[in-house]
């Protein structure tokens, strides 16, 4: 089976061709396609993310990018495809230009022998959501290909199912894989502890109640005078750093009943602290680097305890970190080295948001029976929309 995904929630356009292989109980995924489109230059500019700069980013990106996606598949031929240019139009009504790029592109090959499209509906930016949907819905419509429908954090979970130790894009043995699985989910947007019980059942048992450790990673970084996104940036400062008696900063919920997280406090002591130390100029590069330094021992200890705590409840038979916080050298070793079953990390370069997840995702939903989305039949793909808060546990 050929899928194509589609990935546009925050501030990267990806699409992906993965072919699967060998059924559900051991999948055998080959990336044939992938390219991102990554608009963080452009966003650097104005400190994070503005949804309809990035929208409009989106739009004008997607058409070159399946063009690529389909020219490294192999699947572009040149050739027609008779395309109903009204009912095109109308599916693309709010983006003429799209429409245009989209149209000059597709009624010259040949439909691609595609089997579904799998696209991100939630969580994220509902704007830059939209965008991705009505692509797919104009792809669907023209080559007449059913849409599925995918959890951007049930990507981020299934982005392990990438070998990360090889420099191959091979799946990693489905053997090894047993349930119960504790999934903690690290972004920008979001971080939530999950319990798998099989792949496509999930159950949110904790999350942060403020802000998502990516952001408090963003956030101090801007104290720090370091541009966005902080998180590789503060990692890379934290190497420098060393242990410093004036800097000590909080644990937030470390030892709270829950599994719950709060961020938002530990951002604050940052700042408070980054002040007293220049008003006694103190602030130089090498107190910048132990801040760092303890920011993200700090957040790396509420998630490692946490994470622990709750393997331990719930029997959990393996780990998966994953977002785009799952780069950070720091974490990764952390929790290598003190959780006590089987560790799995994406890839580096599946870390941050891609479409490959989102293909692999979209497979199991469709074999979990998920309805499909296809113009004439039971599912019209116009009932798809775009939900930016959904959440992974819910259907
Ligand atoms: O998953 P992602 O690419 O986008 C969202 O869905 O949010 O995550 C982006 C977040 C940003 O907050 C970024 O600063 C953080 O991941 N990040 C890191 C590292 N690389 C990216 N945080 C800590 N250490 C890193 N190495
Ligand atoms: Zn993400």
């Amino acid at each position: 089976m050929r899928i194509l995904s589609i990935e546009t929630s925050c501030d990267e356009t990806a699409i992906s061709i993965l072919e699967v292989k060998g059924g559900k109980d051991s999948p055998v995924f080959s990336i044939l396609g992938d390219e991102t489109y990554s608009q963080i230059a452009i966003h650097t500019e104005y400190g994070g993310v503005f949804p309809n700069l990035a929208k409009r980013e989106h739009a004008k990106n997607l058409p070159t990018i399946l063009e690529k996606v389909l020219k490294e598949a192999h699947l572009w031929s040149q050739g027609t495809t008779s395309v109903d240019t009204e009912t095109f139009n109308t599916t693309l009504s709010r983006e003429p230009e799209m429409a245009k790029d989209l149209l000059e592109k597709i009624s010259h090959i040949t439909p691609p022998q595609i089997d579904a499209i799998a696209v991100t509906t939630g969580p994220g930016l509902e704007p830059t959501l939209w965008i991705g949907i009505m692509f797919a819905r104009a792809l669907s419509l023209t080559w007449n290909i059913p849409i599925t429908p995918v959890n951007h954090m049930e990507g981020h979970l299934l982005s392990v199912l990438i070998d990360n130790s090889t420099k191959e894009n091979n799946t990693i043995d489905f053997s090894k894989l047993h349930f119960p699985i504790v999934g903690l989910l690290v972004s920008g947007g979001h971080t939530e502890l999950v319990v798998i019980t099989r792949i496509g059942e999930y159950k949110k048992i904790g999350q942060t109640l403020d802000d998502a450790v990516g952001e408090a990673f963003d956030k101090v970084a801007r104290v720090l005078d370091l541009p966005y996104p902080g998180g590789p940036k503060i990692s890379n400062l934290a190497q420098q750093g060393k242990e410093n008696p004036l800097v000590t900063l909080p644990r937030p919920m470390l030892r709270s009943d829950d599994y719950n997280f709060s961020f938002s406090g530990l951002k604050t002591a940052v700042l408070y602290l980054s002040k007293k130390l220049q008003e006694q100029n103190l602030w130089d590069k090498q107190i910048q680097a132990d801040i760092a330094r303890d920011f993200e021992h700090a957040s790396c200890e509420v998630l490692l305890k946490k994470t622990q705590k709750a393997v331990e409840e719930f029997g959990a038979q393996a780990v998966i970190v994953a977002g785009g916080v799952a780069a950070n050298t720091h974490i990764r070793e952390e929790f290598e080295k003190h959780i006590s079953v089987p560790l799995f990390v994406p890839k580096q370069t599946l870390t941050g948001d891609n479409s490959v997840m989102i293909g692999i995702a979209g497979y199991f939903q469709i074999q979990n029976g998920a309805p499909q989305y296809l113009y004439g039949s039971e599912h019209n793909p116009d009932e798809i929309k775009a939900n930016g808060n959904w959440s992974v546990d819910e259907k």
